[in-house]
């Protein structure tokens, strides 16, 4: 196989890192971007032990300035980039009414500027090429009203739509784009995660679990397996586990059956989690 690189955003934990893993094991060269560089590092280091190709690079993908000169970084060693995994994101979850500006900023901040970022300085590098694969994590809270979690549900569906207008724009210069949705995968971003909150007290953090254990977290790594032959099929839309496509069909097919769905799990969530609500 010729040389590859895939740049990934967010590749010290969860998604990212086991996409690295992945990836590092056909023989991909992995290019690990993240605020925590340290843990970032210790990925890379395992991934050269395992006889892969890793690199880590201190990023925070909220700083353009940062994002375009890790990206040149690459490039001047790499002479390439073929996927951009933009994958860095956070959670901030609770109710709407108690959010204040920062629950706000903090994951739009991320989850669309950071995306977006990544887009200004990897895509021309891609159109220069005439190749590469632009995949965007947004998540099934980009495509269905879930229900909790306002600022992370617009962040997403704000991926999903950037995504689809960039794969449109993108395939005359020979870039392909897809929007990653994953259902829910066993990170730590199901507790908020390093840089994202619960907005919730630690003694709500069974119940919670419990609340996720319901739908199935999948492993990172079978989830990164199945992400990549997809990948590899130029899906523009990329949903995993597969039966969230099940929620996916409802949404499509009847909007308002959809959020009736939601509305009634968004119901039950509301009466397990009140007791640790701040009132
Ligand atoms: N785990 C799930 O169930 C799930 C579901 C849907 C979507 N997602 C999305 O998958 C992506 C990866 O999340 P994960 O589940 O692996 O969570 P995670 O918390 O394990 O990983 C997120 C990574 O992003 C990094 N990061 C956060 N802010 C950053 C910043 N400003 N700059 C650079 N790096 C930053 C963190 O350091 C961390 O390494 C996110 O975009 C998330 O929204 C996850």
């Amino acid at each position: 196989m010729a040389h590859k690189v895939a740049f990934i955003t967010g590749g010290a934990s969860g998604i990212g890192r086991a996409l690295a893993e992945e990836l590092a094991e056909q023989g991909v060269e992995v290019v690990l971007a993240d605020r925590q560089a340290a843990l970032a590092e210790e990925v890379a280091h395992a991934i050269r032990q395992a006889g892969g190709k890793a690199s880590a690079h201190e990023l925070d993908v909220r700083d353009p300035q940062q994002f375009q000169r890790v990206v040149d970084e690459t490039v001047a060693r790499t002479g390439r980039i073929d996927y951009l995994f933009n994958n860095a994101g956070i959670g901030v979850a609770g109710e709407i009414a108690k959010y204040t500006l920062a629950d706000w900023d903090d994951v739009l901040d991320v989850n669309v500027r950071g995306v977006a970022y990544g887009v200004q300085a990897v895509y021309p590098v891609m159109r220069a090429q005439g190749s590469g694969h632009i995949i965007n994590t947004a998540s099934m809270t980009g495509l269905l009203p879930t229900g909790e979690a306002g600022s992370y549900a617009a962040s997403k569906h704000a991926v999903v739509g950037l995504s689809k207008v960039l794969r449109v724009e993108a395939k005359q210069h020979g870039v392909r784009v897809s929007a990653l949705c994953p259902g829910v995968i066993r990170t730590p971003i199901m507790l908020g995660g390093k840089y994202g909150r619960t907005n919730l007290p630690p003694e709500a953090e069974p119940t919670m679990m419990s609340l996720w254990e319901q739908l199935k977290p999948m492993d990172p790594r079978v989830f990164a397996r199945k992400t990549l032959r997809k990948v590899a099929r130029n899906a523009p839309i990329i949903i995993v586990p597969s039966w969230w496509n099940l929620f996916w069909f409802v949404e499509r097919l009847s909007p308002r059956l959809s959020l009736w769905l939601w509305g009634k799990l968004y119901g039950r969530i509301q009466r397990e989690l009140a007791p640790y609500r701040p009132q």
